[in-house]
């Protein structure tokens, strides 16, 4: 459990709270390309971490984060018209620059005055980056900004990666726990029933093989090892697997909202999550999937789009299908005979027990247990970073963008195998970093 004061400060990220200082030292996806497709096209309403804001892509392509406000008089900048290099505030056309520049200020004859208001005036802009299918915005100090995190997927091609995203409506701190806690696999996502094709026909959507599904059915107490890196955490959970065996599902936490998945054996597609606190009561997931190897086949996306693994099935606003207003569509029939939740997808099964905890978890009331062990140093590693913060320490992470290029996954090892050894057989380095990668 947490006291009431942690629970505050590990949950709310809004501009003047610690935790939002924290995450202001970090690059995080705002929208997805795909919701900006045209230049000079309708500009978006985007909140971040509590900031109400407004995004357009201007004429070269570029994209501006912006105040909603004219600085003039105050009018919506959602109204504006995007033309020319910059958005006009369709009042008194005011006009300005992706990076908030004044660009024309009709309203002043031209002359000194006019020059003084156009150099003087800034529009608050925050800058972005576009990669990964994703628009990556830096709401931080300038003079703390670092480059962005050097995830895996953003150093492949184009072919082969797929992201989307999803409302989640709860905090962002409990989504990401969820992400992190991989004891939870043996009931909220496993069918009820031992026969071939029930089990076939929920596990489906993980493209989780029969053996791996046995060992998770089997061991619903997975013993937990955590290995601190300068990203931050591997999170290996050991379940017993056949005869002198473990079969090890290992997950990342990078910081300072970003979960990588444990499933993927060599040669699988690899899966990632990043929760964006919108407000302090939901968050953005973006989800994305990549395969080191080979581009992703037409079909594996036409069944992401459909809401298969870390994706959810959502409609054109990104609103899951399967939400909190109607529970989920959860079939209290095949809750009996399928799978203990009766709700169709992993990623609904996940945000459905997630938001179930409330819009804020109170982690007061909590017992926690030993299969807690990675949401327990997720959270220490979190506040700990917040409160070096607040104490004039800025958080390593954000200086090593190359240590975020790692991957998670299954292996399966002798018994005795310790977690940094059982690293290095699957992934040819200790904390699964890519480089060493070759499978
Ligand atoms: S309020 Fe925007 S130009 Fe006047
Ligand atoms: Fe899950």
């Amino acid at each position: 459990m947490l006291s009431e004061t942690d629970n505050i400060l590990l949950t709310r990220t809004g501009p003047a709270t610690p935790m939002g200082a924290l995450f202001r030292r970090f690059w995080q996806p705002v929208a997805l390309s795909a919701e900006l497709p045209d230049s000079d096209g309708p500009p978006l309403r985007v909140t971040v971490l509590g900031e109400d804001l407004r995004l357009f892509r201007a004429t070269d392509g570029g994209v501006g984060l912006v105040s909603p406000r004219c600085p003039h008089r105050g009018a919506d900048l959602f109204f504006g018209r995007n033309e020319n290099g910059g958005i006009r505030c369709v009042y008194h056309g005011w006009k300005f620059a992706t990076d908030g520049r004044c660009l024309a200020v009709p309203t002043i004859e031209p002359g000194l005055q006019r020059a003084r208001v156009e150099d003087n005036i800034r529009l608050l802009a925050y800058p972005t980056i576009e990669r990964g299918g994703m628009i990556w915005a830096y709401l931080g100090p300038a003079e703390h900004r670092q480059p962005l995190p050097e995830f895996e997927f953003l150093t492949l091609p184009d072919s082969h990666w797929f992201v989307s995203k999803k409302l989640q409506q709860c905090n962002w701190a409990q989504a990401a726990e969820g992400g992190l806690d991989t004891a939870h696999f043996s009931f909220l996502h496993m069918s009820v029933a031992d026969a071939a094709d029930v089990t076939d026909r929920v596990m489906d959507r993980i493209s989780t093989g029969s053996d791996t599904v046995r060992w998770m059915r089997d061991d619903g107490a997975p013993r937990f090892t955590i290995l601190e890196h300068p990203a931050g955490l591997v999170l290996g959970a050991a379940r017993r697997g056949d005869p002198g065996e473990n079969y090890w599902r290992i997950s990342q936490f990078l910081l300072p909202n970003h979960g990588l998945t444990p499933n993927a054996f060599p040669g699988d597609t690899y899966h990632g999550q990043t929760w964006v606190p919108i407000g302090d009561e939901s968050c953005w997931t973006y989800c994305y999937s990549w395969n080191p190897h080979r581009p992703l086949t037409e079909s594996e996306r036409a069944r992401y789009r459909a809401g298969f693994s870390v994706h959810a099935e959502v409609d054109a606003h990104y609103m899951p299908l399967r939400r909190r207003e109607n529970d989920y569509l959860i079939d209290r029939a095949r809750q009996k005979t399928e799978s203990y939740t009766g709700i169709d997808g992993v990623s609904e099964q996940d945000a459905c027990i997630q938001d179930s905890q409330g819009l804020i978890a109170d982690r007061t009331l909590e017992h926690l247990g030993p299969t807690d062990l990675g949401v327990v140093r997720f959270r220490r590693t979190m506040l700990g970073a917040a409160r070096a913060l607040e104490a004039g320490t800025e958080p390593a992470a954000a200086a090593h963008p190359a240590a975020y290029r790692v991957r998670g996954g299954g292996a399966v090892a002798p018994a005795a195998m310790p977690l940094t050894e059982v690293m290095i057989r699957r992934f040819g380095d200790a904390f699964g970093h890519a480089d060493q990668i070759r499978s």
